[in-house]
């Protein structure tokens, strides 16, 4: 089904790790040998999507969706399959061989998909930069030099309600493609029009590299709102970029700066600061923090100096508590009142600018200085008071050492015996399977049994012996493909589900992958001899079954008598 050869989709897969991919849109956490998280694909408030690093694959037990990584990728980016193992082998740096890597699946080139439209006016909005006086002024007053401008691929919009695509508007097909890309907006009576117009445009990459929308900064003061960013669409989640990312990428920096203006990214870039990102005008989410520390240990929030950037910095430490692992070290740094990094860069440059982060408080002595300016801890209530609030924050670390260490600094604090502190914070809420997604019940034939326990385990493989190749029993093709697929070379399930993607046994495979297994892992190899047995005896009962029936009909040759004679003794 793939113009993609098999080998390298099989690579591609044993080398792709489905935990940090997943990892990179949803939150996770360990459970056992799995992790488990909210599942994307639906709205609930207990986790009941797991991942697992073993099989390669991942499941919802609450909506039933699953699959391996690249299936994840189609279903959450909303990819084509060409598309996601594109995407897939980007991240890992591989290529995909050359001769097959320019034919392209036959509907691609009728409906344009969102990321080339949203790629074409980048470059569309780039080259009308260099039309307007007045947007490149603009830039110019602001201090932009002209290689940064190429850096971001900054462009502008020009005035007028139809400017993009013209020769495709016609088409009713491409301007529903416009309004779900986020550049068009449908008019009441009909048609549509330019969302962004007369605007400073920054194209907003995702960590991939792939245009996902736009934010446009008006020119005139009088405009507004200052910013227009393009709305939520199936690839562009605000809560999930940060502007800059991809770039920061690009940068040999060991941290990242987390800012909160697009313009202070790319201020702090041309200073030497290119390790900058920034949320897109909404507050620091879970997505963010994980996305920030998959790269690096050392992230540094910048907020102003103001009650608006308290505030804000006081919700990251929030967003950050129960996500924090061992070995990250989130810090603060607030600028003085009326400063923006992108007015303090040009001020002071680059060096001042790094002392400044330098100083940057660690989340846990902000978090105490932040909690002591509100209690006056002489007081014995108020120091009650105060370590209950501590207490409540603490709680949510679940990163064993973290935790530790916040204990002991909020025990020296109060003077409550650290031990004590400890008993306090025993009563965490377990992060586990909400209740309701019971496995299911459904019982399997020998068949799927035996099908289902190799394709979960497939180093089962090595306790088969040949003589299965001569069963007939229904439902053995199968179970020979998955085991001549496996005899090559071990793959994960996840790989191997992979050959089947697309064929009549796809869905009954997923199902089998996340069909859960009562017994104990070291159970595992008898359950499956146990099943091998019962299809031996199947094929042996249908076998007999049908020399009976040739006996009776009356033509039994000497050698099939003597065969049954055997059989019937085994049987009994
Ligand atoms: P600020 O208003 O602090 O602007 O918005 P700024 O970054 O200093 O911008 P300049 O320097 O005046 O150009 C910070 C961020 O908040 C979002 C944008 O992402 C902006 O970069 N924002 C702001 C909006 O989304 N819409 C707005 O109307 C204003
Ligand atoms: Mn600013």
């Amino acid at each position: 089904m793939s113009y993609i050869p098999r080998p390298f989709i099989d690579e591609l897969l044993s080398r792709a790790d489905i935990v940090g991919i997943i990892e990179s849109f949803v939150s996770l956490k360990k459970q056992g040998n799995n992790y488990i998280g909210l599942c994307p694909f639906h709205n609930e408030k207990t986790p009941s999507f797991v991942v697992s690093p073993n099989k390669q694959i991942y499941h919802c037990f609450g909506c039933g969706v699953g699959g391996n990584a690249i299936s994840f990728v189609i279903a959450h980016e909303r990819l084509t399959f060409v598309e996601a193992v594109e995407l897939l082998a980007h991240r890992l740096g591989l290529t995909i061989p050359s001769e097959t890597n320019s034919i392209k699946s036959p509907g691609q080139k009728k409906s344009q998909d969102l990321y080339s439209i949203l790629q074409k006016a980048s470059e569309y909005y780039e080259k009308q930069l260099y039309q307007s006086r007045q947007a490149i002024e603009y830039l110019k007053n602001r201090g932009l030099n002209e290689e940064i401008v190429k850096h971001f691929h900054i462009g502008y919009a020009p005035e007028g309600w139809e400017n993009l695509f013209p020769d495709q508007r016609a088409d009713t097909n491409f301007r529903k493609q416009l309004v779900t890309a986020g550049l068009c907006i449908e008019k009441e009576k009909g048609g549509v029009y330019d969302r962004f117009r007369h605007r400073v445009m920054f194209p907003i990459h995702n960590q991939h590299g792939k245009i996902v929308g736009f934010g446009g900064r008006v020119i005139q003061k009088e405009d507004t709102p200052k910013y227009l960013n393009s709305p939520e669409t199936p690839i562009f989640h605000k809560g999930n970029l940060l502007y800059g990312l991809y770039q920061a990428f690009q940068s040999h920096s060991e941290r990242l700066l987390v800012v909160e203006g697009y313009m202070d990214v790319i201020a702090l870039t041309q200073h030497g600061i290119d390790y900058a990102v920034a949320t897109l005008g909404t507050a620091t989410t879970e997505h963010h923090i994980k996305l920030l520390f998959r790269r690096t240990s050392e992230v540094i929030f910048c907020f102003d100096g103001d009650a608006a950037g308290q505030s804000a910095a006081w919700h990251a430490l929030e967003t950050i508590l129960p996500v924090w692992q061992d070995g990250w070290n989130p810090k603060f740094m607030f600028l003085p009142l009326t400063e923006d990094p992108d007015s303090m860069i040009r001020q002071e440059g680059k060096e001042a600018f790094e002392q400044r982060m330098q100083r940057a408080q660690g989340l846990s002595s902000f978090l105490f200085k932040h909690l002591l300016s509100r209690f006056d801890i002489t007081q014995t209530e108020e120091r009650a008071a105060f370590a209950d609030q501590a207490l409540k924050m603490i709680r949510q670390v679940a990163a064993p050492l973290t935790q530790a260490l916040l204990l002991q600094e909020l025990s020296k604090l109060t003077r409550i015996p650290v031990e004590q502190l400890k008993k306090m914070t025993a009563s965490q809420k377990i992060f586990s399977i909400s209740q309701k997604s019971t496995p299911q019940k459904i019982k399997l034939s020998p068949m799927r049994l035996a099908i289902a326990l190799l394709v979960q385990y497939p180093e089962l493989i090595s306790h088969l012996d040949e003589k299965i190749f001569d069963f007939k029993i229904p439902g053995i093709e199968l179970f020979k493909e998955i085991i001549l697929i496996l005899k090559n070379k071990t793959l994960t399930t996840g790989v191997l589900l992979e050959h089947f993607r697309g064929t009549t046994h796809e869905h009954l495979l997923d199902r089998l992958a996340h069909y859960e297994f009562i017994i104990p892992e070291e159970k595992l190899r008898l359950e499956f001899k146990g099943a091998l047995d019962q299809l031996a005896h199947y094929h042996r009962d249908l076998l007999i079954e049908h020399l009976l029936s040739k006996s009776a009909a009356g033509d039994l040759t000497e050698t099939e008598r003597q065969e049954l004679l055997v059989l019937l003794r085994e049987k009994s």
